[in-house]
């Protein structure tokens, strides 16, 4: 472990995830994080053995278009190890959103999991608000595909996005 002088305040973090698609629970957890953070790096995984409603492209379209006009937010997608793509951007911090205690025991392997890959990296757990702790995308699919609202859920590109995808109407999920 480093005993580096500089403080957060001078880095970036990355921000991971699926984003199948992008919620109004991660928009909250990535503005949080530019409270804290001068740069948030979002990662959008690209893992070809799980099937996504979105390609990885139009998840990381997607989030680009909704933050096209904050410059301290950035989009990539990734694959591999979040260790190796955290080390290669020179980003020591990880941020993760927790939303129930139901999410702690997956997060806390995870999050020793990239200690051990790579030492120099920290995991920090941010609580969204409140009123986001039940939202999930998984959800979000269900629910749209099941024709209930999804207004106050995700952000109104993401809405329009699963109208297309659906064709208006809804269909069986394809993940
Ligand atoms: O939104 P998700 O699906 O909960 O995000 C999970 C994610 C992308 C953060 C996690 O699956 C990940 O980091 N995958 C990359 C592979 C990896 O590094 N695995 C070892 C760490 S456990």
């Amino acid at each position: 472990m480093k005993n580096d002088s500089s403080t957060s305040k001078e880095k970036r973090a990355v921000y991971p995830g699926s984003f199948d698609p992008i919620t109004n629970g991660h928009v909250d957890i990535i503005l949080r994080g530019t409270q804290l953070f001068p740069q948030i790096l979002v990662a959008v995984l690209e893992n070809p053995k799980k099937a996504t409603l979105f390609s990885t492209d139009e998840r990381v379209a997607i989030i680009r278009n909704i933050f096209k006009d904050l410059p301290n937010i950035e989009v990539e997608a990734f694959h591999g190890l979040l260790a190796d793509f955290t080390r290669s951007h020179g980003v020591q911090a990880v941020i993760r959103g927790l939303r129930a205690v139901s999410d702690f025991e997956y997060e806390f392997q995870m999050a020793l999991m990239n200690q051990q890959l790579n030492p120099d990296l920290e995991t920090l757990f941010m609580m969204p608000s409140a009123r986001y702790t039940f939202l999930s995308s998984s959800l979000v699919k269900e629910v749209f595909a099941l024709g209930g609202p999804v207004r106050d859920l995700v952000p109104a590109l993401v809405e329009q996005k699963l109208r297309e995808k659906f064709h208006g109407k809804p269909k069986s999920l394809s993940s």
